[in-house]
């Protein structure tokens, strides 16, 4: 079948021309590209509640996305790290040699994620790194010089598979993983310690809880809201973040402390968080009820989040999922952040492959690391 970055794309549904912006064919993956041919409109029909439940969530999908431009750029290519990476570090540093020589074979064995994880999910967890890593590398190359406090926190850093990678590449990076499941922490603790690192540290707690000031967070699947906590933490300590999340459609589960608690920032987590889709959802909400009912458009944010983690995939989930990484992303450019949305390379390394990446204005990173965008639209019937 044609790519979807090449051809004009149907959607049957919206009467209202959108635009869908993608960077590279291949990063839109089978999902994406899969929108003609896996339309749930026009396959088997699971069951009337069912399909009717589907049909309103595409509406909703149609309608917010015809409002919506939506760009995906590339991680930074392996050429332009290896020349950037070269000029700082020199060409007999461990970060030169792993991308740009020996790769995976060349580390401790205790940092690559083969060291404990089961054969099937090995691969696929260092597709995930390498992805990671890509991005990690242009933020630290970038990020402010602050004397010697150098930090990168891994929020939900979970047994150190992101920390303890970066902090054996970069030695002169301070790497503190945070979660709060002891088991995992006590084996980041003991592949540190077995690979000698000694400048990874564990914090065991929640994501919300850290105090510490540091330069730049990253989290790796993070479950549900887990991953706005971790962009929270980020905003308020003026860090550079890269985050890739998890399971969205336990955003707005209301968890037990949420509902004991009536804070502001139990509620936010269930709220679309930018201004453009507080816009857009406000818009929907018009053209359905008649009003901008407050209770309906977080109804609609709740839908579009749990339709994004949908297991069937279609152009549809795909479109909500990234709306929803979208709103992630254009909350903090509210704030004054510039970013981008990228795709893990491969795609296939995870199907929670998208990454929010974004940075405060001291930074200084050169956007065109992240490759040039190309324009794909969906059209009406
Ligand atoms: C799917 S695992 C990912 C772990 C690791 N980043 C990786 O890629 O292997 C999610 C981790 O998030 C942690 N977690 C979830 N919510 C958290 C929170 N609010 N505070 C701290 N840790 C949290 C869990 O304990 C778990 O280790």
């Amino acid at each position: 079948m044609p790519s979807i970055a090449r051809m004009p794309v149907t959607v049957n549904v919206t009467t209202k021309r959108s635009i869908v912006s993608c960077a590279d064919p291949v990063a839109l993956d089978a999902s994406m590209s899969a929108c003609a041919g896996s339309d749930p409109l026009k396959g088997e029909l699971p069951g009337k509640k069912k399909k009717a439940r589907t049909i309103r969530s595409e509406l909703l999908v149609s309608s917010v996305s015809s409002k919506t431009t939506i760009k995906l750029h590339q991680l930074p290519s392996p050429s332009y790290l290896n020349e950037c990476l070269l000029q700082r570090y020199g060409a007999k540093s461990k970060v030169v040699d792993f991308f740009a020589g020996s790769g995976w074979d060349g580390l401790v064995p205790q940092v690559d994620p083969l060291y404990h994880l089961p054969e099937k999910r090995q691969l696929r967890k260092r597709g995930q790194l390498m992805s990671m890593l890509r991005a990690i590398s242009v933020m630290i190359l970038s990020a402010p010089s602050q004397g010697t406090s150098k930090r990168l926190v891994d929020f939900c850093g979970g047994a150190g598979h992101v920390g303890l990678l970066v902090a054996y590449l970069f030695s002169e990076w301070e790497v503190v993983c945070v979660d709060r499941n002891p088991i995992s922490i006590d084996l980041g603790i003991r592949r540190a310690q077995e690979a000698s690192l000694s400048n990874f540290r564990t914090v065991l707690g929640d994501v919300l809880a850290y105090e510490e000031n540091f330069d730049i967070g990253t989290s790796l699947h993070a479950c549900g809201a887990a991953s706005d906590y971790a962009i929270k933490m980020c905003e308020k300590r003026s860090a550079g973040l890269i985050v890739a999340s998890c399971c969205v459609g336990k955003i707005c589960a209301i968890s037990k402390r949420a509902r004991e608690s009536d804070s502001p920032e139990q509620l936010l987590w269930k709220q679309p968080k930018s201004l453009e889709l507080q816009t857009s959802l406000a818009e929907h909400a018009r053209a359905t009820t008649g009003k901008e009912d407050r209770d309906f458009m977080d109804h609609c944010f709740d839908k579009l989040t749990r339709f994004a983690d949908s297991s069937e995939s279609t152009h549809f989930t795909s479109l909500a999922k990234y709306l929803v990484e979208l709103d992630r992303l254009k909350a903090v450019e509210d704030r004054g952040y510039t970013g981008v949305l990228c795709k893990m390379e491969p795609t296939s390394s995870t199907p929670k492959n998208d990454i929010v990446i974004a940075w405060p204005p001291h930074f200084n990173i050169d956007k065109n690391a992240f490759g040039e965008v190309r324009i794909v639209e969906t059209q009406p019937t």
